[in-house]
């Protein structure tokens, strides 16, 4: 796993953006994975801008969202396809057919769930899924306990995650115990991940999925188990990780590997 540790929030989210723009640009078909919360706001506010900067192209770009809560209609302004539709979708020249959100309000969530695995599968899998992580070391909505095989499925929130999340609804009663997500085992079958994070109150949690045990009580921890896993934290997100300074030196000396093998 490859541990970038920036400076603060705004680095975070240029050096994850930037990433993705040298997938998007060497693959113009990219099957991108898309995540949601307060964490890649920044980075999709980047993602806009070298768009419209830089003329970045996502008309062959195909997006598959990590979940959504079970129950919001896709034009709820708390839905997660309306988070996309606002952050990014709407900002850049991505083909609306592209986009794929789990559908929330779905009649049967269970052959939603094995049709959104399908459409992953007829795309030729996901090139690259972006990721943050909650408090509880969930990726998408996998609770603590969630298989690392699980695949895309309705997974009951916890309460920790329910807190969290309340700042996005008028009142803590309107969040959704339920959500569409996912499964560890569909997240870990892209070619390469991404997780960002930033912020004190993750620290504890990064330094536990970082260098601590595979768990599924922690479902990032699989991401030690991929083998192209690459983890962007600001310096508070990072604070009480025990091997930083190991970390920012080969983030400052990668070069001697590219001199090393000639390039
Ligand atoms: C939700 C999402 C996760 C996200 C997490 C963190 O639970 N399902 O995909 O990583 O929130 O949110 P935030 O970035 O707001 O801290």
């Amino acid at each position: 796993m490859e541990v970038i540790v920036a400076g603060n929030y705004d680095e975070m989210s240029r050096v994850s953006a930037h990433l993705i723009a040298k997938e998007i640009k060497k693959k113009h078909n990219l099957v991108l994975g898309l995540a949601t919360g307060d964490t890649p706001i920044g980075t999709y506010k980047e993602l806009v801008r070298i768009h419209k900067n830089e003329g970045l192209d996502f008309s062959k770009v195909t997006t598959f969202n990590l979940d959504e809560y079970l129950g919001l209609a896709p034009l709820n302004k708390t839905s997660y396809n309306y988070f996309m539709w606002e952050n990014l979708f709407r900002h850049v020249n991505i083909h609306p057919g592209h986009t794929y959100v789990p559908q929330g309000n779905t009649e049967d969530p269970e052959e939603f769930c094995t049709w959104y695995e399908d459409q992953i599968k007829k795309a030729g899998g996901l090139d690259l899924q972006l990721l943050g992580i909650g408090r509880d070391g969930h990726i998408g909505f996998n609770e603590p306990g969630s298989s690392l095989a699980s695949r895309t499925r309705v997974k009951a929130l916890i309460k920790i995650t329910i807190d969290d999340n309340a700042k996005f609804f008028d009142k803590p009663e309107d969040v959704p115990r339920f959500a569409i997500t996912m499964g560890v085992g569909t997240i870990m079958e892209a070619k390469k991940l991404l997780l960002i994070a930033n912020g004190k109150k993750k620290a504890d949690v990064c330094a536990k999925f970082i260098e601590g045990p595979v768990t599924s009580q922690i479902t990032a921890t699989a991401l030690q188990l991929h083998s192209h896993a690459t983890v962007v934290l600001d310096e508070e997100a990072a604070s009480v990780l025990s091997r930083r300074e190991y970390y920012n030196w080969v983030r400052d000396n990668k070069h001697m590997v590219q001199k090393k093998i000639g390039r």
